[in-house]
């Protein structure tokens, strides 16, 4: 039989590399709580028509990215894409809106897009992120970003990053906008790659992100959304980039810059790092004002990002922020069958305490355990020989120093306390 291997585009992700996770996960988890954030974990597959509504039908993610099946009685279901979708349907069940004016909420996990692999490009794929709802007002956007900020702070990023700040408007702006940028394009549309001619018809805004260089100069002189913006668009503009320029939070106003999902409005951003390769964008987001109510709920504005935890670890892996220390205190050495009884039990006295300990299962040589014990990065280690034994007592050995002692079995809890406070 051929091996099994793991599905194109899907990582394990190994021992030697879950430390480096657990640490960016706490870092999140640190800063969301900072912020008065809580957690809110939602299923992996939802109903198929929570996407078509709120990501739109005719963004590349609904359609043709989705990992889609008929379930046995017949509604179709899709591994999540992403979350904004199910932590507003959420929201909506629970009448998350009736128990607070504003719900502050973050979130983790894996998402599911069936895209073409590459470096910062998974087919499963993670992300953290956020979503606050109930407050339309311009200082729940500096918030919001605000939280990406401290994040890669924290994580050593914010000297690589660009924060990418734009307003899309709202609805009718984007309306008018919209037909405005098809006038525009509509004579030269032949000379237009035949994605962009797709897009033309089904999210003209969309051309904007086009990579082609041939199509960003014929679009140097294209119509700015920002002419189509109402007075209030106007002024939750103005305001959020002076929060953000009052919390001392770099930005870049770009005005290419639309996003791929259709459920934005107003405020959209991306922060993106020189640290990564063509997949720069480390985290997206943007308001949402009109999502709730699409989907069914009271209307109630929104707003919120999600960023990518590969891209983020691939930038931070250049940074020193990752620490690589064990977390063992204690391997447990036993040299004789005789001595297994007492090994075990002194070894849980010592967990129960709090200790981390290791302890060897394959009864190898003093040489071998110890060559283990230093490989595991342990700062002490045990050793229990027929010595030891006889005379209830056993070896503590500190491995950095290589300095060891013999202790009486009964005081080595103390012992170990008082060396490690
Ligand atoms: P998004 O821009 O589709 O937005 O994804 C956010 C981030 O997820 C990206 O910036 C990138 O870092 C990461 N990402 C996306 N696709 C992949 C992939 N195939 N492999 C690796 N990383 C990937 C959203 O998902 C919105 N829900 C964000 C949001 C939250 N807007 C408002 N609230």
């Amino acid at each position: 039989m051929n091996p099994i291997r793991s599905i194109k585009g899907t990582h394990d992700i190994l021992p030697a590399d879950s430390q480096n996770w657990q640490q960016l996960e706490q870092i999140v988890r640190t800063v969301c709580q900072r912020f008065g954030y809580n957690e809110i974990r939602t299923p992996i597959f939802e109903e198929t028509r929570l996407y078509s509504r709120s990501v739109g039908e005719n963004t590349d993610i609904v359609s043709k990215e989705m990992y889609s099946w008929d379930d046995k009685d017949g509604k179709s279901i899709t591994l999540r894409p992403e979350l904004t979708a199910s932590v507003v349907r959420s929201f909506i069940q629970h009448n998350l809106g009736g128990q607070a004016p504003v719900q502050r909420l973050y979130y983790m996990g894996p998402l599911f897009r069936r895209e073409r692999p590459q470096k910062g490009r998974q087919r499963q794929f993670h992300q953290f992120g956020v979503e606050a709802f109930g407050s339309e007002n311009p200082e729940q956007d500096a918030e919001i970003i605000a939280i990406a900020w401290h994040i890669l702070l924290e994580c050593g990023l914010s000297e690589n990053a660009t924060l990418h700040l734009n307003s899309i408007g709202s609805p009718n702006c984007r309306k008018a906008y919209r037909e405005a940028l098809k006038n525009f394009i509509r004579p030269n549309l032949s000379l237009f790659s035949e994605t962009s001619q797709k897009r033309f018809e089904t999210n003209p805004l969309r051309i904007l992100d086009t990579k082609a260089d041939h199509e960003q100069k014929m679009l140097k002189d294209a119509p700015k959304v920002s002419d189509c913006f109402s007075d209030d668009d106007m002024a939750h503009f103005e305001s959020v980039q002076n929060f953000l320029k009052v919390m001392n939070i770099p930005f870049i106003l770009n005005e290419k810059l639309v996003r791929g999902l259709d459920y934005y409005s107003r405020t959209v951003f991306e922060f993106t790092s020189s640290a990564l390769g063509a997949q720069d964008a480390l985290l997206g987001g943007g308001r949402y004002d009109g999502l709730v109510e699409t989907l069914g709920g009271k209307a109630t504005p929104g707003i919120g990002f999600a960023a990518g935890m590969e891209r983020f670890l691939i930038a931070m892996a250049e940074t020193e922020v990752l620490s690589r220390e064990s977390k063992i205190d204690v391997y447990f050495v036993c040299l004789d069958e005789a001595g297994l009884s007492t090994a075990l039990s002194l070894a849980n006295k010592l967990r129960q305490a709090g200790f981390n300990v290791v302890s060897d299962p394959l009864r190898r040589s003093l040489k071998a355990q110890m060559r283990d014990a230093n490989k595991s990065g342990a700062k002490y280690a045990l050793i229990l020989g027929e010595t030891e034994m006889e005379t209830d007592s056993i070896v503590l050995k500190n491995l950095e120093k290589s300095e060891q002692e013999t202790v009486s079995q009964k005081n080595i809890l103390e012992k170990l306390r008082n060396l490690t406070n």
